[in-house]
């Protein structure tokens, strides 16, 4: 078969070399210090898997409504209502944050169309405003992973459409201050964009837990949250849209000509998650953000205090030359981490995820002491 002639250019162009050389070496190893996953390190709830299987043996297996089943739906706008003082107009469950994205920008961008995106960035949002024919224009928050609202709306054109926000942020663990969140909003409503708010770490917050955008701008923001993270269920694919009717409608629509709903199951365990107390592992995770930012630092790593998510995103010492470099180096001395060009225009930084067992953290910080000498 002729795979360069049949392949379209939208799968073709996306890369996966660099991380996949380390995936490559990865596999020769045999116990690997792996701090490169992005999920937690906590099995899913024991009452959720319950309310899932139940759920398959009573016979929960079939279609549901496209949008999700209403129950649910209504949960999600209440708890919306409950936690930022807004209930937003309508909610859709969507196959995780991830479905959420591919849905949003499916229904906002056409051709040419601009979307404000973070620098860094979760992987994602590049490839699905590129799936699109849409443009992602970069607003850059390094060297302290902060947003300067004035700089974001310099970059505002005739063909922007989407304020791409999230907080707490990955790959930096960045938290925006509820002033920054004001601003953005402010500026979004001025220039009549929609603010696609990734909330997916909302709960993995070790300060004030902030507010959502739909508190700051109703009419305009697109929430995406699910229970990926929160309740570990990476797998089941679980996840919702909250905002603007005429938004979710049109996500809705998308819906059923695409995944066509949220796995049955999934949507029963996620009113059972609702009802569990799923914060326990926050202060555990935040003893472990303290641990591993003070051995970087001590080692002479420069890094940035997260305030959110399960991730660091320190700076590559000058000798590596690249977040490639030091991550393959790192891979050789059995230590799994991503380079900074898999989430960033350019390749100055590494990310480690702490939402691993101790034991493997101290391990991977001995590794990277070592490497900085
Ligand atoms: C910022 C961010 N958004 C979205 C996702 C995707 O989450 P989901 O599993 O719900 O599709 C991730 C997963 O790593 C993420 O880090």
């Amino acid at each position: 078969m002729d795979w360069n002639r049949l392949i379209a250019e939208r799968a073709a162009k996306i890369e996966a070399s660099g991380i996949r050389k380390i995936f490559d070496l990865a596999a020769t190893l045999k116990d690997p210090v792996n701090l490169s996953i992005g999920q937690p390190d906590f099995d899913v709830p024991e009452p959720v898997k319950a309310s899932a299987i139940a759920a398959i043996r009573e016979g929960f297996n079939r279609y549901t409504p496209s949008a999700g089943i209403p129950e649910l739906r209504e949960k999600i706008l209440s708890r919306c209502a409950e936690q930022y003082g807004a209930r937003p107009e309508d909610a859709v469950v969507t196959s995780g944050v991830s479905g959420g994205l591919t849905l949003a920008l499916q229904a906002l961008i056409d051709p040419g169309d601009e979307v404000l995106v973070p620098d860094p960035y979760f992987v994602s949002y590049k490839h699905l405003t590129a799936l699109c024919e849409g443009k992602p224009v970069y607003y850059n928050t390094y060297p302290e992973f902060t947003v300067d609202p004035e700089a974001v709306e310099r970059l505002v054109s005739p063909r922007t459409k989407v304020l791409l926000v999230m907080s707490p942020a990955n790959p930096t663990g960045a938290c925006l201050p509820e002033a920054v969140k004001q601003a953005l909003a402010d500026l979004a409503r001025r220039h009549g964009l929609i603010l696609l708010s990734d909330e997916i770490y909302d709960l993995f917050t070790y300060g004030p837990r902030g507010k959502s955008f739909l508190a700051y701008y109703p009419e305009g923001t697109l929430a995406l949250n699910g229970l990926s993270k929160t309740a570990s269920m990476t797998g089941w694919r679980l996840g919702w849209a909250a905002g603007p009717k005429a938004l979710i409608e049109n996500l809705t629509k998308l819906q059923q000509v695409t995944f066509v709903c949220s796995p049955s199951f999934a949507q029963k365990a996620a009113l059972a998650a609702f009802q569990s107390d799923l914060s326990e592992a926050v202060p555990v995770y935040r003893a472990k953000r303290d641990r591993m930012l003070a051995g970087l630092r001590e080692a002479g790593y420069e890094a940035v205090e997260p305030g959110g998510a399960f991730y660091l995103f320190p700076k590559v010492p000058p000798k590596f030359g690249s977040g490639q470099a030091f991550v393959e180096e790192a891979a050789r001395r059995e230590l799994l981490l991503v380079p900074g060009h898999v989430f960033s225009e350019r390749d100055t930084h590494f990310r480690i995820s702490y939402a691993a067992p101790d034991e493997k953290l101290a391990r991977g910080l001995e590794i990277l002491r070592k490497m900085a000498r």
